[in-house]
């Protein structure tokens, strides 16, 4: 991927200001960059400065006797991080790192950075990292993961937007709660009370009905008292939602949508994707069509396994590893039975204690990507939930009115972009995967 601004000629100098990223198109040619020193060191005659932009790192080389005396005064007194504008030429040159490298001919600084700057070019432990996370969000390893985390929603909204997908954002301050009332982070509304959203999707379904197809993207809230590696107290989630649509289709666009946005990481991320050392050949085979496996045989395989997990149980990081472990694309586990799942879902009509749902296991341990279903589009039926969930009609009431004005079948889903994003890169934890995490105990920066 190219990334910066486009080239612009500097009337007075005749230079080109570049980014690093667009070095290779100004060979044999001098240009301006702005940028910071990420490393620097010398040989006496000769310095090189590890120069970023953010686009890229390029090596900067000045020899003592080449250059007049205040530039390689300038040079000497970069500290890490500087801020400076340096010219030079650009010369191709295999040994170079990224295969370019520039023999600098001026500098002018910008800020001397105070020394010692935070983060030194060492291994830190995780809390140190994350105390620092907007420093720390500078070094090649975490601007690779911000740049793929924006091409994935860039490529999903792409794909919903090519298949008649609106966006439609949802309220984040909410007076009800969406997925239980264990997790909600409640607020005041001036004199009412009031919750931080947990999912967009009753509003998503609202939009369905006026537009046939939307999606919503934004944070959602969940007080969770876990501390995993895939859990975020603040995440974003992308809910599409499409009236007409029942269970089978609405797997068939989870599969479409999620292979659509793996591919286009992999062939507009392909550099990122180096740089965490991803091995790509396991996101090469994530093409429709995905697995799928009822509730009922997930639960058979995993007693096969030995796992202690009964009908009627929910599966945990263990049981979802295991269902992963068997497929080398994400998998649908379908059929949940309806007591260990949301009030809205839809009974299979063969079969009603269980749900017309699926949950999406990423490969790899990533665990549960997406969770999705058709709704309940029977007013009386969503009554009979509501009372067995403890719902008031009064607060739902505006939701009960969608399926007394014209209902209709419709389906959606949620799909994590933490997780999706962890997945992708292969991270360890889904912290990295979104620039400012908030987790159980960490609110700061
Ligand atoms: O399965 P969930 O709870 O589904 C919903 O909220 C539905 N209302 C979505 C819908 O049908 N419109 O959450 C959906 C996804 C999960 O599969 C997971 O990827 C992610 O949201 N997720 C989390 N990601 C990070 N941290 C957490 N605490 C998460 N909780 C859910």
């Amino acid at each position: 991927m190219v990334y910066g601004f486009r080239d612009t000629p500097k009337a007075e100098g005749m230079q080109v200001k570049a980014t690093i990223s667009q070095v290779s198109r100004h060979v044999g040619q001098a240009v301006t960059i702005g940028c910071w020193l990420y490393n620097k060191r010398s040989s006496g005659k000769i310095q090189f400065l590890q120069l970023r932009d953010g686009t890229g790192v390029i090596q900067g080389v000045l020899v003592k006797n080449e250059v007049p005396e205040a530039v390689w005064e300038a040079a000497n007194r970069l500290t890490q991080e500087s801020s400076l504008y340096v010219t030079g030429t650009v010369r191709e040159d295999a040994r170079a790192p990224g295969g370019y490298e520039l023999a600098v001919h001026d500098i002018r600084i910008l800020q001397i950075a105070e020394h010692p700057y935070p983060i030194a070019l060492k291994e830190h432990g995780v809390d140190f990292l994350l105390d620092h996370r907007h420093l720390w969000i500078r070094t090649p390893r975490q601007t690779a993961i911000l740049r793929i985390r924006a091409e994935v929603f860039r490529a999903a909204q792409e794909w919903l937007n090519a298949h008649g997908f609106v966006r439609m954002d949802a309220p984040i301050l909410t007076p009800t709660s969406a997925e239980g009332t264990t997790t909600l982070f409640h607020t005041k509304y001036f004199d009412e009370d009031a919750y931080l959203s947990q999912s967009g999707q009753l509003y998503a379904e609202a939009g369905a009905m006026a537009l046939g197809r939307v999606y919503t993207l934004g944070p959602t809230f969940r007080a969770e008292k876990s501390k995993t590696r895939r859990h975020l107290i603040e995440f974003w989630m992308l809910e599409p939602e499409a009236a007409f649509v029942e269970h089978e289709e609405n797997l068939e666009i989870q599969e479409q949508l999620v292979s659509h946005i793996v591919q286009s990481v992999l062939q507009n991320c392909s550099r990122e994707l180096a740089t965490l050392g991803r091995d790509t050949s396991k996101l090469e085979k994530v093409v429709p069509p995905f697995p799928r496996m009822t509730y009922d045989e997930a639960i058979a395989f995993l007693q096969k396994q030995g796992h202690a997990i009964e009908w009627g149980e929910d599966f945990g990081a263990p049981e979802e590893t295991a269902l992963a472990e068997a497929h080398d694309k994400p998998v649908f586990i379908t059929h949940y039975p309806a007591k260990i799942k949301a009030f809205y879902m839809q009974p299979d009509p063969n079969r009603p204690e269980v749900v017309l749902c699926a949950d999406l296991i990423a490969p790899e341990g990533y665990g549960e990507i997406i969770g999705g279903s058709q709704r309940i589009h029977d007013p009386e039926l969503l009554k009979q939930r509501f009372a067995e969930h403890g719902l008031s009609t009064e607060a739902y009431g505006w939701y009960l009115d969608l399926r007394r004005y014209g209902s209709v079948p419709h389906s959606g889903f949620g799909l994590g972009m933490e997780r999706t994003i962890a997945w992708i890169c292969g991270l360890e934890h889904v912290r990295e995967a979104i620039p400012f995490p908030r987790m159980l105990y960490r609110l700061h920066p």
